[in-house]
């Protein structure tokens, strides 16, 4: 009777170690509240900001952003910072509370975004 229960907590841990797209609840809300309104709820850039800037919001569902964030894996988390975003949102009187990020938000965010990304074509 031990090895099945033992085998049921091996592969719950499991899942905790990698929650699915659909678990990730905290990293998903960050997306839509903070990212889709340039990057879209598809991540390929169909957001309503989406071509307010200049350069306009990229397609990252393309494999040559793919190959990218494979080459810099923290290239994601590093686009949350400067003044593009804050600067495009202010243009178009778009108000987003500030956030205070902590590094689980990241962590989520980049699952988040990673797997949406890998699972896109
Ligand atoms: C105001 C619109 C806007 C918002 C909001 C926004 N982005 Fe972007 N994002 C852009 C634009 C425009 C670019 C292209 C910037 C460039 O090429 O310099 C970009 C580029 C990126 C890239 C590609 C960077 C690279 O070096 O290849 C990533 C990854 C990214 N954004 C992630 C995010 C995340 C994560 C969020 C939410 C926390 C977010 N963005 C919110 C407009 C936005």
């Amino acid at each position: 009777m031990k090895a099945p229960l033992m085998a049921l907590l091996g592969t719950l841990s499991l899942i905790q170690a990698s929650p699915s797209l659909a678990d990730n609840i905290n990293g998903k809300n960050l997306y839509l509240q903070r990212c889709a309104m340039c990057h879209g709820a598809d991540i390929k850039g169909t957001g309503p900001l989406a071509k307010k800037s200049n350069p306009p919001t990229p397609d990252l569902t393309t494999s040559a952003f793919k190959k990218r964030l494979n080459d810099y894996p923290g290239v994601i988390v590093s686009s949350v910072i400067g003044d593009l975003i804050p600067r495009t949102l202010q243009e178009n009187g778009v108000k987003l509370p500030s956030h205070a990020w902590s590094v689980k938000d990241f962590r989520d965010l980049n699952q988040y975004m990673v797997g949406a990304i890998s699972e896109s074509r």
